[in-house]
């Protein structure tokens, strides 16, 4: 397995590209199984998650395609009406986005069988409000064995509510509905910019959505064959924009990120201003200039436009070099501090109550050997090492590959010394 081993204490200083977003990517892969033809899709970022992704579709009978060189970033879905509905638990267990493809396989083929992603690392996260939207749209649901067993002849217009925000679960049902006979109101709909740019594409393939960006999405259905292959190019990823951010921050560095979306990111960049950091963007860029030492912030995540918690790793890791205490509140997913345990053995001071984490800043970190146990979590002990004294070595970096595109080559462009050992 391979590790990455950090020497801290340098301040990261220079220019770097954001790549495409993984969790535009996913969904959209999954979208192109609404309709028979050649998808194009470009800026795809080169990760695990994504080679996932490909093979699920492919087993489905699906063939997507990566290209080469220049091209690599394009990626080609060829889609036939030959396909086999199923999402197998070897796929799905190791990637819980699998499940997306539950929605799209449904409308379009009146079957799928899907297994259920189980438990993860950061909770129980079930997908049981999928599986109610599809419910609502008529889908008849059955589980067995392990297995989410879906029919509909053709799914019809429904009205649902969810309980709770849900990125997956919008976009689940949001594809259904795009080929459901009549009109879908779907309310309490996830706004993450990842489902804003899947419900567009949507549209641009022949969908008839409105109240895209709102947190109700009304959904008048179309006929299979009113849907043309999609031709698009990725959003930049706005996780992989502000973990490069807070990398700049913690060292103390002065970092420019080209192809980001700096809207996307508002809150994160109110906190980074909050600790001293100075933001400035424009349209397609941001620069950030490091304090000395972070003033402390406090922290609630919350579905988008509020705090992300896919950040919230990345924040603690730069509150805990910070000059006082500071406050982080977990309110997405129950079971999201792995990381505290692992900062604290590189000296952090952090200490959980249920879903808080209070995070006395201490003077400086020590470099340690750590164990990465989820993908932002690895991310905060990346961002740790960077200003740690010493080395240190991250373990399991199969979470980070899963997410982000050659992040040791990126922070290396910046001054990092940062080394990938394989073994
Ligand atoms: C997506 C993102 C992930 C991000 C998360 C929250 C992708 C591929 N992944 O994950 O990076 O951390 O949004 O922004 O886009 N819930 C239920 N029932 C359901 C579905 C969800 O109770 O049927 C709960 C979850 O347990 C969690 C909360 O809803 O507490 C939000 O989870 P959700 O938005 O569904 O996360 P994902 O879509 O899996």
């Amino acid at each position: 397995m391979d590790r990455l081993r950090i020497k801290g204490g340098r301040p990261l200083v220079g220019s770097v590209k954001v790549s495409g977003a993984k969790n535009a990517a996913l969904p959209m892969l999954a979208a192109t199984l609404l309709a028979d033809g050649e998808h194009e899709l470009g800026n795809v970022p080169d990760l695990a998650d994504i080679r996932t992704m490909l093979r699920l579709l492919g087993r489905i009978g699906a063939y997507g395609e990566r290209g080469q060189g220049r091209a690599r970033r394009r990626v080609l879905v060829e889609v036939s009406t030959d396909i086999n509905p199923v999402a197998d638990y070897d796929l799905v267990k190791t990637m819980r986005a699998s499940v997306l493809v539950l929605g799209p396989l449904l409308a379009r083929h009146g079957k799928a069988r899907v297994s259920l992603p189980g438990g993860c690392a950061i909770g129980a996260r079930p997908i049981d409000l999928h599986l109610r939207g599809l419910a609502a749209l008529g889908a008849d649901i059955r589980l067995a064995h392990g297995y989410v067993e879906a029919t509909a002849r053709r799914l019809r217009g429904g009205r649902f509510t969810f309980d709770t925000v849900t990125v997956t679960g919008t976009e689940n049902v949001l594809m259904a509905a795009v080929l459901a006979r009549g009109t879908s109101v779907l309310e309490n709909c996830a706004r993450e910019p990842e489902v804003t740019e899947l419900a567009r594409t949507l549209v641009a393939m022949g969908a008839g959505i409105e109240g895209i960006g709102s947190d109700t999405l009304t959904v008048k259905g179309v006929g299979k064959d009113e849907l043309a292959p999609m031709k698009h190019s990725i959003g930049p990823d706005r996780i992989e924009a502000g973990t490069l951010a807070v990398a700049a921050a913690i060292t103390g560095g002065d970092v420019e990120l080209t192809e980001c979306a700096p809207h996307l990111l508002d809150s994160l960049v109110d906190k980074l201003r909050e600790t001293g950091a100075r933001v400035t963007t424009t349209n397609g860029s941001m620069k950030i200039r490091g304090p000395v030492r972070p003033t402390p912030v406090d922290i609630r995540t919350s579905p988008y436009p509020g705090f992300p918690t896919d950040m919230q790793a990345q924040l603690m890791a730069l509150c805990s070099i910070a000059d006082g205490s500071s406050v982080i509140r977990e309110k997405v997913f129950e079971n999201r501090f792995m990381h505290v345990s692992e900062l604290g053995r590189m000296g952090a001071d952090v200490r959980v109550d249920g879903h808080t984490a209070h995070v006395k800043g201490v003077p400086s970190l020590s470099g340690a050997p750590v164990m990465a146990t989820d993908l932002r979590a690895s991310a905060s002990l990346v961002l740790a090492g960077l200003r740690a004294e010493g080395s240190t070595y991250v373990q399991r970096i199969y979470h980070l590959d899963r997410g982000y595109e050659r992040l040791e080559r990126k922070l290396r462009s910046l001054g990092a010394d940062i080394r990938r050992l394989r073994r």
